[in-house]
């Protein structure tokens, strides 16, 4: 109001003085819309509407104080390490965006996030979080969509989120846990997931997965590209089977193809929700290399684990083994021969020693077998 009323009172007063300058008004007009969004846009910002930018500034905390009706804050490339709950200190009842990717992000304390009631995306990608408080979401947050892609220090840390996931992410629907390095599944990571429609578990070394991993009827989608999947179990096979309008990706795994893929093999030539069943390939044995899952001869697949075949397997190592021992026999015999002379000393200084040896045993032997010399022996023992 002040400020329309000293807009009217410079408009009488340009009228009044004509010949004063606009560039006055003009300044001051600048000044007052300037100061009016600074104080709303906090530095290092810039501030359209609702959304507030920040992104790479070097900012070691979370700038304050925000907008009240801020709805999307992106931070990412910043260098913020901790998130403790003092990072948002006043509640934000309209933000749902909150981007933090790239900002170094090690640790996120308990109640970071008690003052963002409405948050619906939770951006952490490409951070390496050591630590990540249970406690750091509220219990009936919102949270929709969360990206962890390339985002944990090492996998040993996936333990925590299974426990966050159980505890306080209910209503996911989009997971990313792309890039983790991720080697095994905890148990029923994701069984609470009951909202989960995408989840993204591309570029980690997945071997396989335990049984009631994926039992979420909901899911959609599910990447499992570039992974360290040999087979798919029975048990897993079955499980995806249940879940209706699912799509997999399994391209960019190492499949074995020998007669224990027999099963997943019936199963991807009776399913369509393989959406990349074209492009699998074996990597494992030799001979099948790149060759496509959907080509092979079935029922003819070498069985490695059968005892037969184990020896037929085997057979180029006893060869290889057989050439060593004899190459290891030639060289000793090569040894004995250029050592023959001393060999021959050898040989003779042995035989001096036993004959010596012998004598003296000798000698034992007939004291010992003289009957006189026995009874002596037996008396001063008495
Ligand atoms: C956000 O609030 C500020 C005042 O705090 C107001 O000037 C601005 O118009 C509001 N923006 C929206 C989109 O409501
Ligand atoms: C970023 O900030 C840290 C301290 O918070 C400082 O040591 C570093 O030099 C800054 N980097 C740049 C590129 O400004
Ligand atoms: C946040 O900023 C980064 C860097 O400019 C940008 O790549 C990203 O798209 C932004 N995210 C959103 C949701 O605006
Ligand atoms: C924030 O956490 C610290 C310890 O982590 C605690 O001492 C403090 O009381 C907490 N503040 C609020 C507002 O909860
Ligand atoms: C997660 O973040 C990565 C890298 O910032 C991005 O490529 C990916 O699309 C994001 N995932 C989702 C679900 O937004
Ligand atoms: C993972 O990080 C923890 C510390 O958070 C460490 O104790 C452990 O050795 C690391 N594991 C690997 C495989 O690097
Ligand atoms: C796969 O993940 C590793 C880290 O686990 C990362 O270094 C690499 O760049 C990722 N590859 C792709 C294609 O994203
Ligand atoms: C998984 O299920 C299979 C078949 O139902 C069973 O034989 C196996 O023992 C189970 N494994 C575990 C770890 O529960
Ligand atoms: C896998 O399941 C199929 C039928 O669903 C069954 O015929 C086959 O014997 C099972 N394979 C193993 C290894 O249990
Ligand atoms: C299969 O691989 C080809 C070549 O790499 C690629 O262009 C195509 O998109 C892949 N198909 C699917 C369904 O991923």
């Amino acid at each position: 109001m002040s400020n329309v009323g000293l807009l009217l009172r410079l408009l009488q007063l340009q009228r009044k003085q004509k010949n004063m300058c606009n560039l006055t008004l003009c300044v001051l007009l600048i000044l007052t819309c300037s100061c009016s969004s600074l104080s709303l846009c906090p530095a290092h910002c810039s501030c359209e509407s609702t959304v507030v930018n920040c992104v790479s500034q070097n900012l070691s905390s979370i700038p304050q104080p925000l907008p009240e009706n801020i709805t999307t804050l992106n931070l990412s490339g910043n260098n913020i390490r901790i998130l403790n709950n003092e990072s948002f200190p006043k509640p934000l009842e309209h933000l749902t965006h909150l981007y933090v990717s790239g900002s170094q992000m090690e640790q996120l304390d308990s109640m970071v996030f008690k003052n963002l009631p409405s948050l619906r995306l939770l951006d952490l990608s490409n951070n390496r979080i050591s630590e990540f408080n249970v406690e750091a979401l509220p219990q009936d947050n919102k949270i929709e969509v969360l990206n962890l892609s390339t985002s944990l220090y090492n996998h040993s840390y996936m333990g925590v989120f299974a426990n966050l996931f159980k505890r306080s992410l209910s209503k996911v629907s989009h997971l990313d846990l792309s890039n983790n390095d991720l080697v095994f599944l905890p148990e029923g990571i994701f069984t609470d997931l009951s909202d989960l429609t995408v989840l993204d578990l591309r570029n980690n070394t997945l071997v396989s997965f335990g049984n009631d991993t994926f039992v979420n009827p909901t899911l959609k989608e599910l990447d499992l590209r570039d992974n360290a999947l040999k087979v798919l179990s029975n048990v897993t096979l079955a499980e995806l089977s249940l879940i209706p309008d699912l799509r997999v990706s399994l391209a960019g795994n190492p499949w074995r193809c020998d007669c224990d893929i027999e099963d997943m093999l019936i199963w991807l030539e009776r399913h369509d929700f393989v959406v990349d069943k074209l492009n699998l390939t074996c990597s494992f044995p030799k001979e099948l290399k790149n060759a496509p899952l959907l080509h092979l001869e079935q029922p003819h697949l070498p069985c490695w684990s059968n005892n037969g075949d184990v020896d037929r397997a085997l057979e180029p190592s006893y060869v290889f083994l057989g050439m060593v021992l004899a190459l290891i026999g030639v060289i000793f015999l090569l040894v004995l021969y250029l050592n023959r002379k001393g060999i021959k000393k050898w040989i003779y200084n042995i035989r001096d020693a036993c004959r010596d040896h012998m004598e003296g045993y000798h000698y034992r032997y007939e004291i010992n077998s003289d009957p006189r010399l026995a009874n002596l022996s037996l008396n001063s023992d008495v």
